[in-house]
């Protein structure tokens, strides 16, 4: 099989997020309720075998970018059996994980070990009492030691993605940008978006690329980077003296839609073409009854021929996804 993942844009698909949970041990307050989340049941996840074939499917047609997301990956069991088995695919170059960072102490050895290549630890706040009120858990601590443990397995890059809420921790700019000359992490922020029902978000309260960008250069100033691949969607920069790496991700004020090169498939086995798509494929209908190998992926095809244009945020038809960030997968 040579056929490609490719939409009527002209996009090509390389890179895949698959969600493994929608259960987090942390309450964002960006991304989900202090109380009331309905988590889905053990058997309504897709198991390894079933992420592993799915993964083998991509694999053949466009895709050699993995991410595992969440909720929180890390509540999955031993996760890092799952990077194993997708790394033995013939054509997945590259396994990253997007993780909150509370189990890394324990668990970032075994996972580097496994193959994983590269990490995301979110992190709001270097302000543990801030930290607390964000996350709504007092766990600012462990999540330094599972990032210190990370760079210690010898994961590389490590990036810590921070989302900034106007009125909340957005004067933490700066202390961002000093460790990112500090220590030898990428700090990456990334504008907040629209997801789920219960987030909180109005316009106002998304701090934008531009504003960050004043902020720090004002204090020391910065110079571009170029893309990764020549892509979006992250904007690099690094502090003229040549030390530290910051990167900006602007979803709303600066859409990255025309370069981008991704799905989704979400913890319940749903394919999504968009982050904010309004519509899914059930993969796990079909891994569970019987479709062939051959016919998902004419599906996943299909599907992604129908890849939506762009995110509508700033429009006014633009229309919230029902599911969390968590349920979706970050
Ligand atoms: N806007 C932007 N980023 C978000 N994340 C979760 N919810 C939002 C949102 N509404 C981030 C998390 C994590 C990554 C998976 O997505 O902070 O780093
Ligand atoms: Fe959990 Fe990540 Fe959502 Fe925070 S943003 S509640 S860490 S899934």
């Amino acid at each position: 099989m040579s056929r490609r993942l490719v939409d009527t844009l002209g996009r090509v698909v390389t890179n895949l997020r698959i969600s493994v949970t929608d259960r987090c041990n942390f309450r964002c307050s960006y991304c989900m309720p202090e109380e009331g989340m309905e988590w889905l049941k053990r058997n309504q996840l897709l198991t390894y075998e079933e992420i592993t074939r799915l993964a083998r499917i991509f694999a053949s047609l466009s895709i050699y970018k993995i991410r595992l997301t969440g909720g929180e990956p890390l509540m999955r069991k031993e996760l890092w059996q799952l990077v194993a088995m997708l790394k033995k695919i013939d054509g997945i170059r590259d396994i990253a994980l997007t993780t909150n960072g509370y189990f890394l102490a324990e668990q970032a050895q075994r996972l580097a070990d496994s193959g994983l290549d590269r990490i995301n630890i979110s992190l709001d706040s270097l302000d543990p009492l801030l930290f607390a009120d964000l996350t709504r858990r007092d766990y600012f601590r462990r999540t330094w030691e599972g990032i210190e443990a990370a760079e210690k397995a010898g994961i590389h890059p490590i990036k810590l993605n921070v989302v900034l809420v106007r009125g909340v921790n957005d004067g933490e700019i700066l202390n961002f940008a000093e460790l990112a000359r500090k220590r030898p992490y990428v700090i990456r922020f990334i504008e907040f978006m629209p997801i789920g029902k219960d987030d909180g978000w109005v316009l106002d309260k998304v701090v934008s690329t531009r504003e960050i960008l004043q902020t720090i250069n004002s204090y020391r100033p910065l110079v571009p980077l170029p893309h990764v691949n020549g892509k979006a969607p992250a904007d690099r920069y690094m502090f003229a003296d040549g030390k530290g790496e910051i990167g900006f991700i602007s979803s709303v004020s600066q859409p990255f839609c025309g370069d981008c090169d991704r799905v989704r498939v979400t913890s319940d086995g749903k394919f999504r073409t968009c982050l904010f798509s309004l519509t899914e494929t059930d993969l796990r209908a079909m891994l569970r009854g019987g479709t062939s190998d051959e016919e998902i992926a004419e599906a996943l095809v299909n599907a992604v021929s129908k890849k939506e244009e762009g995110h509508l945020i700033n429009r006014p038809e633009f229309i919230r996804p029902e599911r969390t960030m968590s349920q979706i997968g970050g």
